[in-house]
């Protein structure tokens, strides 16, 4: 009898333009799962099927008892992938779970989980050079039979990823922002966790924005102030806010209601060690926008995203430019980039090779 040897898989996933790549769902060929029961989690597998069977009662789908997270992994000039700080994401998504009692994941079984999936869908991390990258999902959920309001018997972590396009196709482009007068989350809430009822709140706020037009003005997304008092910047959409002072100082809110960014983390360092400016987290009050002469968003999916105006009521202010970034933000956008694709030193423990 003759055996057949397993084909190997391409190099290159075969239908996918790296081109028009976007961020929509494209199901890639392993994902991993493991589950917590009896007070541990099990070793974890990969497997082919991209559909959980959960039961009907588990919390996740009731009481939102979940969370998850956003990390990439890039290809470098010479082959080679880099998964940006996914420690930092494996610390803010214990920081979640905490908050939701759900049980922790340690570092160790978190970035194995991430190099595994990476690993085992190579031929869908785009090519050096497109600007594509591989999004990874971890996530945690509640699961197993249960009614009343408390925490599930048993969980689920998952890791799973899908090719993405650059944010921006034709280079660094200014968004305008609307602010809201709705919050994506309450003074002492779940703000500054990765959970899924945060981003339920986020959606009517979302889409009202982007439904209107003000003076010819079209809105990306919602801008929230902070819940408590309602007259300083927290969050842009799904991202963080920086700014940069007339006096040349990189400028982010601190509040306990913000999802801390491992993007903003990343430029505050990056804003001081490598372009020698001051670095403070501070308020930014939303009535005193002329003290700033550049805005940005930034996080995982937006990498910096130039702020081109914000609607505030009647208050249309633009910052730099409608139409190009500002130079500090196209410096610290370089930066990045470049320390994500390899073409820049990183800071020591920013890239885990795989
Ligand atoms: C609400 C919110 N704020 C900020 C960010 C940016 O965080 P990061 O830079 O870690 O992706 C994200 C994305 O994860 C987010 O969902």
């Amino acid at each position: 009898m003759t055996q057949t040897a397993p084909k190997a898989a391409p190099d290159i996933a075969p239908d996918i333009d790296w081109a028009t790549l976007g961020f929509s769902y494209i199901r890639t060929d392993l994902r991993y799962l493991s589950h917590w029961k009896d007070g541990a989690w099990d070793a974890g597998t990969l497997t082919e099927d991209n559909v959980l069977h959960i039961a009907e009662g588990s919390t996740a789908i009731h009481y939102g008892q979940q969370c998850f997270e956003g990390l990439k992994a890039y290809r470098c000039k010479d082959g080679t992938v880099n998964v940006f700080r996914p420690d930092q994401n494996a610390a803010r998504m214990r920081r979640s779970c905490r908050r939701v009692l759900m049980p922790e994941i340690s570092d160790e079984q978190f970035i194995d989980a991430v190099t595994q999936v990476v690993r085992a869908n190579e031929r869908f991390i785009p090519p050096y050079g497109t600007g594509g990258s591989l999004y990874l999902r971890p996530f945690v959920i509640g699961v197993g039979d249960n009614i009343g309001v408390r925490t599930a018997p048993e969980f689920i972590f998952g890791v799973f990823c899908v090719p993405v396009g650059p944010y921006f196709k034709g280079g660094l482009t200014p968004q305008n922002f609307l602010v809201s007068g709705y919050d994506r989350a309450a003074p002492h809430g779940t703000g500054a966790a990765k959970v899924g009822g945060n981003y339920a709140a986020s959606l009517m706020p979302g889409q009202q924005a982007k439904d209107t037009v003000i003076d010819g003005h079209h809105f990306a997304d919602a801008l929230y102030l902070d819940p408590e008092t309602h007259t300083k910047i927290e969050e842009v959409g799904a991202a963080n806010f920086f700014a940069v002072t007339r006096d040349g100082r990189f400028v982010t809110p601190k509040s306990p209601s913000i999802l801390e960014s491992i993007t903003k983390y990343s430029l505050l360092w990056l804003a001081e060690h490598r372009l020698n400016m001051l670095v403070e987290e501070g308020d930014v009050f939303i009535d005193a926008l002329d003290g700033y002469t550049e805005a940005g968003a930034c996080g995982t999916a937006a990498v910096i995203t130039p702020i081109g105006g914000i609607q505030n009521g009647d208050t249309f202010h633009v910052f730099h430019s409608e139409t190009e970034a500002g130079p500090v933000t196209r410096r610290l956008y370089d930066e990045l980039v470049g320390i994500q694709y390899g073409d820049v030193t990183a800071p020591d423990g920013w890239i885990v090779k795989v």
